[in-house]
């Protein structure tokens, strides 16, 4: 156990990070300093069993669908990176041509399908009007423009991270990822956490990262931001 947790502390020196807060109380949406990196309440992601859940009932262990080279495959939610019922934030509202809707914090990632298609992640705050996403569409991914950006408070954020990196939320793909610049970059590096992740649920260990439950930014996010802060702070969109 305490060599996992050593492991990770010391892979996530130069590991990405997670665009939030000090420690003094976390993200406050009207704050210049915020900047969350999440979905809005509202949001939900679809089982591999079928069924719709709104994603702040997310949990540990959770199959989900997320999408891998045009493919709808399963993943599994590993932990929150935060999790915020009561409070505000900022986010913008993007709907696509296709009808669907998704809500993210600005800094938040989001794969663009460009004329070749080619994905690119960048942060929701620099999408514009008729950039395509890429949605699911009679159980197929096909892209979709972006018809329509709104900018609203919202209340309660969620940042499930899964094993891909990638999440469906509400038909659309998005990355698990914020405040980093490079999207690939941080699923390498989050692969200290997939290890211990799958090494806990061999040994039936059912939530690994203690999070179910609690309301708040993890532990280990906490402390890769001050590390990367002071470290690799080039490696982060907010500076
Ligand atoms: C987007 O939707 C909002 C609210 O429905 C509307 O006020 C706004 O004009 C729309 N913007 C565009 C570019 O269609």
């Amino acid at each position: 156990m305490y060599f996992f947790q050593f492991t990770i502390l010391y892979l996530v020196i130069i590991y990405f990070c997670y665009g939030q807060t000090t420690d003094t109380d976390g993200a406050d949406a009207q704050s210049t300093k915020v900047s969350v990196g999440c979905f809005s309440s509202d949001s939900s992601v679809m089982l591999t069993n079928g069924e719709e859940k709104q994603i702040g009932y997310l949990q540990t262990g959770d199959e989900i669908l997320t999408v891998d080279d045009s493919a709808v495959i399963p993943t599994e939610m590993v932990f929150m990176l935060d999790k915020q019922t009561s409070k505000q934030a900022k986010f913008y509202t993007f709907i696509t041509d296709s009808g669907h809707k998704i809500s993210l914090t600005g800094f938040h990632l989001i794969p663009i399908v460009s004329p070749k298609s080619k994905i690119n992640y960048i942060a929701a705050r620099e999408v514009q009007l008729g950039d395509q996403f890429y949605v699911l569409i009679n159980g197929h991914m096909e892209s979709s423009s972006v018809r329509n950006i709104t900018i609203e408070i919202k209340q309660g954020y969620f940042a499930p991270l899964t094993l891909t990196g990638t999440i469906l939320v509400n038909d659309i793909l998005a990355s698990c990822y914020a405040s980093v610049k490079n999207h690939h970059w941080a699923q390498i590096f989050m692969t200290p956490f997939r290890w211990y992740y799958k090494l806990a649920r061999l040994m039936s260990v059912n939530d690994p990262f203690n999070n179910n439950r609690i309301d708040g930014i993890h532990w280990i996010v906490k402390i890769i931001y001050r590390m990367v802060i002071h470290i690799r702070p080039m490696t982060l969109q907010i500076l």
